[in-house]
């Protein structure tokens, strides 16, 4: 029988179309990524780990898909990612009771924590600092910067009130760490953009105003801002349909709806902010695309990345764990896109790879396994070893090593064997030397 997925259909010609259909359909998920490339993101990667030890955030790992409600609840129904961009199936299920579970694969990984946070009782190990890398699929155009399968570097402080989880110095460290994240990289000219979308009081006399404000010119606008209009106003901010942006440039501020201890709290994130000397600039139009945040919302842009622009997003999320049937929680976080950090570095692939140390190039018949003796006892010193074939010519071997970009390549014959000495070949300057076994990882590593 054909199967109806193009990347299992067999057939004369279908067999090349098909493998033709699976490379368009996965070319728009995500491109692979491959070496050197891959370097990069593990320099990137490595460098992050380092700097979460440094502020003794700890790795959690959430599951790839979840339940769809928990999306649905927890970054809300009106939001894009909730109504346009989640892959979402019903599962079918082992046992009768799984029949019809509509799941989903994850858009983001903050109600994934939480959910971990109620489900696991985190509370009771006072403040949580948890930090995760991964993947993240949304339904979105692809294009430079965005694409449907993306990774994200995101951490989230979360706890009762009690250990602190409220404080505005948590939000400020955030920041800090962000911006000391980014400076570790080496990525300039990114800009903090900062708000504080106030508590959910706030939030009511605001989303009323803008209620309001919208009654008469909403019908002038896209489908989605006539119905935001009505459903969730606050997400008319959302809209990127050119036309609408002098209606939503003329709308009140929530800014202006401030109560005092939410002023107070953002206050006060201001100045930790000025006294560790990270810059910022105040953006009141900053509401973020997620249903979850309060008071401090903030994104970090950069210059060379076009379009897509936000290299991370993040803020405030006091309601979410009551939202999803937690205890209080309040919590702070942020998500960095991986992709797009890697398109702002200035580091390049080739400088971050580790090339070879030596190419161990064996000499004659039998020497595979000299070779291959030689290469175990160099790379339990930490020599990165590339090694060739006794079947190469020597001219092939050099051609090999040359092409691996070795510092040295190393001779093994049957002569050197007997001797216990072998021939260390310096591939940049040509200097040759005959160094002893047991001198060899020091001489190469030197
Ligand atoms: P977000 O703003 O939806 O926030 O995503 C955070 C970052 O992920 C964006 O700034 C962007 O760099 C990257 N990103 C988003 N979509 C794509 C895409 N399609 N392709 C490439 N990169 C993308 C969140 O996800 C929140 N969970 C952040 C957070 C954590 N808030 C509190 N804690």
């Amino acid at each position: 029988m054909q199967s109806k997925d193009p990347c299992i259909a067999r057939g004369n010609y279908g067999r090349y179309k098909a493998f033709s259909l699976c490379i368009v359909v996965w070319s728009v998920v995500r491109i692979p990524l491959l070496p050197p490339e891959t370097a990069l993101w593990n320099f990137v990667e490595a460098a992050v780990r380092d700097v979460f030890r440094a502020y003794n955030f700890h790795e959690i790992r959430t599951p790839i898909f979840e339940s769809t409600e928990l999306f649905a609840r927890g970054v809300g129904e009106e939001t894009d990612i909730v109504s346009k961009e989640m892959y979402t199936w019903q599962d079918q299920g082992r046992a009768q009771s799984d029949q019809g579970q509509s799941l989903t694969l994850r858009p983001e990984n903050t109600a994934g924590v939480v959910r971990a946070y109620i489900e696991h009782k985190l509370w009771d190990r006072g403040l949580s600092k948890l930090y995760y890398i991964g993947p993240q699929f949304r339904r979105e155009r692809p294009q430079k910067g965005r694409y449907r399968q993306f990774y994200q570097i995101g951490a989230e402080v979360i706890g009762p009130a009690s250990a602190g989880s409220e404080s505005p110095a948590r939000d400020a460290e955030i920041l800090e760490l962000l911006a000391t994240l980014l400076d570790r990289l080496g990525i300039k000219d990114w800009t903090l953009e900062l708000n504080s979308i106030g508590c959910a009081n706030d939030r009511a006399a605001y989303n009323e105003a803008l209620r309001k404000a919208l009654e008469p010119v909403a019908p002038k606008m896209c489908v989605d801002c006539q119905r935001r209009a009505v459903t969730n106003p606050l997400r008319v901010f959302d809209c990127k349909v050119p036309e609408d942006q002098p209606i939503i440039e003329k709308l009140p501020r929530i800014s202006q709806f401030l109560d005092e201890p939410c002023r107070k709290h953002f206050e006060e994130v201001k100045e930790i902010l000025r006294a560790v000397g990270v810059e910022f600039q105040l953006n009141d139009r900053l509401v973020r695309g997620l249903d979850y945040y309060s008071r401090t919302a903030f994104e970090f842009t950069h210059g060379a990345l076009g379009a897509q622009n936000a290299i991370l997003g993040g803020g405030r999320y006091d309601g979410l764990s009551e939202m999803l049937g937690g205890p209080a929680a309040p919590g702070i976080g942020f998500a960095m896109g991986e992709d797009r950090l890697v398109l702002a570095l200035s580091e390049s692939a080739e400088a971050v790879l580790r090339k070879p140390d030596v190419y161990i190039a064996p000499l004659g018949g039998n020497m595979n396994k000299e070779a291959a003796r030689l290469a175990r006892e160099l790379r339990r010193h930490d020599v990165v070893v590339e090694l060739g074939d006794e079947r190469f010519r020597l001219k092939k071997s050099f051609e090999a090593a040359d092409k691996a970009a070795a510092k040295y390549i190393l001779i093994v014959g049957e002569n050197e064997v007997k001797a216990d000495v072998f021939a260390l070949k310096n591939l940049a300057t040509g200097e040759q030397k005959a160094v002893p076994r047991a001198e060899l990882a020091q001489m190469i590593q030197h």
